[in-house]
């Protein structure tokens, strides 16, 4: 069978090549087709010939690029990634399609990465870098504030949300939380409320729900302005949950306090690649890159090692689970019908 990757970067290709060889059973004949592009209606037909594909946060697995697939042999959608917002899973449903995440890979990667952006915009390290360089060691500008005392509301405390309670725990910070289900795990660093309490006594809010048609635009114009005068909000979630025309309009007028973001709506035209010599046509992206209290990177919270192996080993497993026909735990939509004939001609061949 032939395996084909999306979105493909060469540290895609270190992790997957190494674990494959320990991970997926040795018997299983498996070819490995990389694409460095991401998946999209334009590039669908490059995964002919494939019988599954694995694919990022930024491929496109919508209806029409699903009927493709399956119309092309596809049967089995691997996820390298935990969100799956990208994907349309009824119409997976409906074709018979298996689809799997990695729904848990160094949850404190992402965590640790969401307390770094508040510590660098809170203490300015990245003003302070660049001036330094240039001989200038005022400190004009850099002033910060104090974590310690501080209330941090956390929006979603699944996983990432709780390793990120722990940490701004250990600060001293006293946590506030809004979300759907209640985790005891939360409860030893905090207490739940509702929304508009969290985000009118958050000195710092932190997104860590996915997104869904119900937390789509979860930070808009109202939400905004339930905020604390001058607090700081970062995502490192997914883009969709804030309202970039909102969050400029609050910065603007000097309410929203800073702002960190490590993903962003727009970012499918952009993130993981060097657009450098190129003019950025997203005038909102370029207009939060002037705010001096505005930190963007390019969604690499999950980039550690440590993820990036985690991340290899349970596609791989996630693959293996496919083909020798068991229970996947990371199914999101187990196939029906039709991967027999895949898990036949693939299991007893060797590699
Ligand atoms: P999780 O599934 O363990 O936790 C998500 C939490 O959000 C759950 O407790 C859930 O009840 C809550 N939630 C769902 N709907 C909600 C709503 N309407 N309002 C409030 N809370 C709601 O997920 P995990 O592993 O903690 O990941 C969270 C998100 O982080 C993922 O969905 C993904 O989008 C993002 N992520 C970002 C990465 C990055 O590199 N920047 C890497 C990995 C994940």
């Amino acid at each position: 069978m032939q395996l084909a990757v999306f979105s493909a970067k060469p540290y895609d290709k270190k992790y997957l090549t190494s674990t494959r060889a320990t991970e997926l059973d040795n018997a299983t004949n498996i070819e490995v087709v990389y694409h460095e592009f991401a998946l999209s209606l334009e590039t669908v037909p490059l995964a002919k010939g494939a019988s599954a594909v694995c694919v990022f946060v930024n491929d496109d697995l919508g209806a029409d690029v699903l009927k493709s697939l399956h119309a092309s042999g596809v049967r089995a959608i691997l996820l390298r990634c935990a969100g799956y917002n990208n994907v349309d899973l009824e119409a997976a449903q409906r074709l018979g399609l298996f689809v799997a995440n990695v729904p848990s890979y160094s949850p404190e990667a992402v965590a640790e990465f969401a307390v770094a952006q508040i510590q660098t915009l809170n203490r300015n390290t990245h003003r302070a870098y660049n001036r330094v360089r240039e001989g200038n060691f005022s400190l004009q500008g850099l002033l910060g504030r104090t974590l310690n005392g501080k209330t941090v509301g956390v929006i979603g405390t699944g996983r990432i949300g709780v390793a990120f309670s722990r940490i701004m725990n250990g600060f001293g910070c006293r946590l506030l939380a809004y979300d759907v289900f209640e985790n005891d795990d939360f409860k030893k660093y905090g207490t739940y409320t509702d929304l508009d309490t969290l985000l009118s006594e958050s000195d710092f809010v932190s997104l860590h729900c996915p997104l869904t048609e119900k937390t789509r635009y979860i930070i808009n114009d109202e939400t905004l302005s339930k905020m604390k005068n001058g607090a700081m909000l970062v995502n490192t979630s997914r883009g969709g949950l804030i309202n970039t025309k909102s969050v400029i309009a609050a910065l603007k007028r000097k309410h929203l306090g800073g702002l960190a973001l490590d993903v962003y709506e727009g970012e499918g035209a952009l993130f993981y690649n060097d657009h450098s010599g190129h003019i950025i046509d997203d005038d909102e992206l370029m207009r939060l890159t002037t705010f001096h209290n505005v930190l963007v990177c390019g969604h690499q919270a999950f980039f550690t090692e440590e993820a990036l192996r985690e991340i290899a080993e349970g596609t791989i497993r996630n693959l293996s689970d496919f083909l020798h026909d068991r229970q996947c735990k990371n199914a999101l939509v187990q196939d029906q019908a039709g991967s027999e004939v895949i898990r036949k001609a693939s299991v007893p061949i060797r590699i």
